[in-house]
């Protein structure tokens, strides 16, 4: 797990929706990228039940728009998160849009890239089945596991 002897504590940007704001990204991107972590994990024999709280915690993290400043890495401070940022992302249940500058910012959603019109909205994980809650373990679980691929 990053932090511990041998695995350097994430030193990064602490804002993920800084570093990907121009980039527009919408579900079908942020949801490939995700099932990639998967899909890697799957390779060196991650447990499933542990890809799909991976899985969970990265879309909850990073894919609602709007969604509220969250401290992702201890020490970093509470930043915005948000990945997924184009109109067609789904938009956070607790959104704050005004803190967020550029398309992100838009509380209302297009209907031209809604995931739910005409095509599936991708996996997360490897699995079809249904996705296991991830709690605050998950979460610390999803960015160790994903920082180590990046
Ligand atoms: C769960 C999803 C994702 C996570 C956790 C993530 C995380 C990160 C992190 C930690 C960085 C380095 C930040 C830094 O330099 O301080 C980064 C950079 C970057 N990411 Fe992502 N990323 C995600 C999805 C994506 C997707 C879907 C794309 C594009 C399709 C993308 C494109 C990039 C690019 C181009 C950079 C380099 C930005 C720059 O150096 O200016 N990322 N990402």
């Amino acid at each position: 797990m990053q932090g511990m002897a041998g695995f350097a504590a994430y030193d990064g940007d602490p804002s993920m929706f800084e570093v990907h704001k121009f980039m527009d990204l919408n579900p079908f991107q942020l949801g490939y990228f995700i099932q990639q972590v998967a899909l890697a994990g799957a390779s060196f024999g991650v447990a499933q039940a542990d890809l799909e709280a991976v899985g969970t915690a990265l879309q909850h993290l990073f894919g609602l728009r709007c969604s509220p400043p969250v401290e992702v890495v201890k020490a970093q401070g509470a930043q915005l998160q948000a990945i997924c940022v184009n109109q067609s992302c789904p938009l956070s249940p607790d959104a704050v849009c005004n803190k967020y500058e550029g398309p992100a910012a838009s509380g209302s959603p297009t209907t031209s890239m809604s995931p739910s019109s005409t095509r599936a909205a991708p996996s997360a994980t490897v699995s079809t089945g249904g996705a296991a809650a991830a709690g605050v373990g998950g979460v610390a679980a999803a960015l160790g596991f994903a920082a180590l691929l990046l």
